[in-house]
Formats: C-alpha cells, structure tokens, sequence
C-alpha cells in the first residue's frame, strides 16, 4: 500500500516536473481582433491612438508589453484610475494583448515643445537635476523618448504634455505607484515638471 502510494507520488511529481520544463508560448495579441475591439475607446483615445486633447493620452506607437501591463493594473486598480477601470475591468487578457498589438502598430503623429520651456526641459531630460537627486530621463527612457520595450520603459515622444504633468505629479503625491518613478519624481520641481513635460511633447 505505502509502494503504491509512492509510486502515485513520484509519478505526480515527474508530471509536474516535465509540464514545468515545457517553454511556455509567449503570448501575443491579434491587431485585427484589437482593432475591433477598439471602437469603444476610439472616443477617447483616437480612432488610430492619436487623442484629440491632452486629457487623454495618446497611444499610437506605445510598446505593446506596456499597454497590455497598464490595462490590467487598472483592472486591478493597482494603477487606480476611475475612467479606466471601468473600461479595462472587461476585458479579458487576450483582449489586452489584442488592444496592446493594435495601438503599438499605429504610427504616433508628432507633437511640439514650447519654445520658451524647451532649454530647461532638454536639460531635465538629458541629465536630471543632480543637486537634487532627480535622474537623468533618457536613462530609461532613450535619447529620443522612445523608451525600451523588454524593460517595459514606455514611450514618451509626442505625449501630450497636459497628460505627462498630471503622470508626473501622481508619481511624485503616490497616487500613482511605481518605485522607480516615484524616486524620480518625488524631489523635481513643479517648474521642472513642465518644462520636461513640453520637451517631450515635442521629442519624435
Ligand atoms: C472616456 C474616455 C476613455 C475611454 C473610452 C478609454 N480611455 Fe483609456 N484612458 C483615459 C484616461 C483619462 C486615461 C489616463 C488615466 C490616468 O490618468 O491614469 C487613460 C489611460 C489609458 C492607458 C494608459 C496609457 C499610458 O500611457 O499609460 C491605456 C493603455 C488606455 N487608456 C487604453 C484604453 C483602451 C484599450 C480603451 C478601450 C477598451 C480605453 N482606454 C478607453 C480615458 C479613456
Ligand atoms: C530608472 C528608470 C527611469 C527613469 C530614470 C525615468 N523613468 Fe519614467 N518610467 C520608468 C518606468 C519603468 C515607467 C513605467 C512605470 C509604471 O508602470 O507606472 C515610467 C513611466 C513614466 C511616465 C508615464 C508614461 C505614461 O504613458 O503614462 C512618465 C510621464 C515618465 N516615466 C516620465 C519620466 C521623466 C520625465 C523622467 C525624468 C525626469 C523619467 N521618467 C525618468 C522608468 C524611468
């Protein structure tokens, strides 16, 4: 009895082992399916992810395992944002990765800086602020603001700067959680945050 009790056992746990060492597919999203799943946020975000106005961000062009990563932190309120949770928290993880694949194919059209902020904001963005401990932005984010998709380091380039400067000031009070921006942006100044936000508007 106890035999055969063991050998149940062990073969369980070689079944376990071998499913373990089977790769797992990576997922990937369907740009076709996304796109018709995407006529309910067309209104905001833009028929091809270019929004209208800067209340919205613009998500043509933004890596496809960013997008899929923030519409589940909104369906689990990990990224708590009233809107949005309401939208996302229908929708299935195919869904996400269909979305993600459409909008990440759209091609961003580009935006501009103002003029008067554009010194001080490429200053920000390319080194920081030292002296108070504020990180240089194109560390992470890429001398073009196009970011690094494997690190899940989103694109910035031609993000409406409105939206950027509400990102930047939710990281920096915690509403928005993230130990990486939250480091950055706790310790920038109100002005810095503006003048980084129009550079970015107008990065392509
Ligand atoms: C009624 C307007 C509205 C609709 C419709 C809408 N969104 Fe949004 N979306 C927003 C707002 C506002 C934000 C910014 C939220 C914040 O500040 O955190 C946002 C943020 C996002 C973000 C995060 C972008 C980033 O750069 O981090 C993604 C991704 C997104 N929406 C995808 C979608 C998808 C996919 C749909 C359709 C299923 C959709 N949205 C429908 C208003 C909308
Ligand atoms: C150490 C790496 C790192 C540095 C340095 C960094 N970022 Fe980020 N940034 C990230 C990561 C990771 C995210 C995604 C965080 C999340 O999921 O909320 C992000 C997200 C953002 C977002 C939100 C984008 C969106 O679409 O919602 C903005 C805006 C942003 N960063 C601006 C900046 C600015 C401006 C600076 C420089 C002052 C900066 N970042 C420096 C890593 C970094």
């Amino acid at each position: 009895m106890k035999q055969l009790v063991l050998l149940a056992l062990s073969s369980l746990l070689s079944f376990a082992v071998t499913a373990a060492e089977v790769p797992e597919l990576a997922p990937e999203g369907d740009a076709a399916a996304g796109e018709a799943k995407s006529m309910v946020c067309a209104g905001c975000h833009g028929a091809d992810g270019n929004s209208a106005t800067g209340g919205f961000p613009n998500l043509a062009g933004q890596h496809a395992s960013y997008i899929a990563d923030q519409l589940a932190n909104f369906k689990s309120k990990e990224r708590d944002n009233a809107m949005m949770y309401g939208f996302a928290s229908v929708l299935s993880d195919q869904d996400m990765l269909d979305l993600a694949a459409f909008y990440s194919a759209k091609a961003p059209k580009p935006g501009v800086a103002q003029p008067e902020l554009a010194a001080r904001g490429e200053q920000v963005y390319r080194f920081g602020d030292p002296d108070r401990g504020v990180a240089a932005c194109a560390a992470c984010h890429g001398p073009q603001g196009k970011g690094v998709a494997s690190a899940k380091f989103p694109s910035l380039a031609g993000q409406w700067a409105e939206y950027t400067l509400t990102q930047l000031n939710s990281y920096k009070s915690g509403a928005r959680q993230n130990a990486m921006m939250n480091g950055v942006a706790v310790n920038m100044r109100a002005a810095d945050m503006e003048a980084v936000a129009s550079y970015i508007q107008g990065l392509r």
